[in-house]
């Protein structure tokens, strides 16, 4: 996937995101559940709409949040204690966020779109604070890679696992069942990004539409931790 559709499909979808991340928000509360300590200055990297700070059940002081979709941060919830941040974190100018103002960085459902997931992490290895990432695998969609030939446009799981140093790390799989693939495309665009879809010649994916039956849907993360 070319990486300003990324920017560009989650910005038009936004509206209909909150709707459409039951998955992200599943995996959302098992990685904050994971968080043995109470941190009161959080970075969210990748923070779209809010769905970690919705999450968090204790009291925060400081809440950076940082997404390069302006649309997406304005859905994010608004405090004097948090900040919205447009940042692209891929780009240099991240590195020179204070992140050592932070208890925690916590990313989730993002880091699959780096451009360099391995230099992203080993980068941000080297800052001193606690990180609880989640990161989509190119399991996520399988059938639909499958059935239309395309390949994933995100990291394989054993492309992440060779960068995770030696951090904690977990691999979290579900699946939802759709009574259609009509219905099961329209959760991925809501979702925000198509999935490879609008890669498909339009005839083929007209006829992939109309193949009766239902179709199930795998997702697969890794959380990568370091406490
Ligand atoms: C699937 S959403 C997850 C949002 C939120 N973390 C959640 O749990 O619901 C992925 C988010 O990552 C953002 N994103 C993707 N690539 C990015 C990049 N290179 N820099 C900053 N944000 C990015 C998108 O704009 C989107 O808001």
């Amino acid at each position: 996937m070319r990486w300003n559709r990324v920017e560009k499909e989650f910005s038009r979808f936004s509206e209909k995101y909150p709707k459409y991340n039951l998955i992200q928000e599943k995996i959302a509360k098992y990685l904050i559940s994971k968080i043995d300590f109470q941190p009161h200055r959080i970075v969210d990297i990748g923070a779209g709409t809010g769905t970690i700070y919705k999450n968090i059940n204790w009291k925060v002081e400081k809440f950076l949040a940082l997404d390069f979709s302006k649309k997406m941060l304005e859905l994010h919830p608004s405090s004097p204690k948090i900040e919205k941040l447009i940042i692209d974190f891929d780009s240099p100018n991240f590195w020179n966020i204070e992140f050592s103002n932070y208890d925690i960085a916590i990313s989730n459902s993002a880091l699959q779109w780096s451009r360099d997931i391995g230099g992203f992490l080993n980068r941000f290895s080297e800052i001193d604070i606690p990180f609880y990432f989640s990161i989509f695998t190119s399991r996520t969609f399988q059938e639909l890679h499958q059935e239309l030939e395309i390949s994933s446009p995100i990291y394989s799981k054993s492309e992440i696992l060779e960068f995770v140093q030696s951090w904690e790390y977990e691999v979290l799989d579900y699946k939802m069942e759709f009574s259609s693939r009509l219905e099961a495309v329209k959760y991925i665009k809501n979702s925000g990004v198509s999935g490879g879809v609008q890669r498909v010649p339009i005839a083929k994916l007209r006829e992939f539409l109309i193949r009766p039956g239902k179709f199930p849907l795998s997702f697969q993360a890794v959380l990568v931790i370091r406490r």
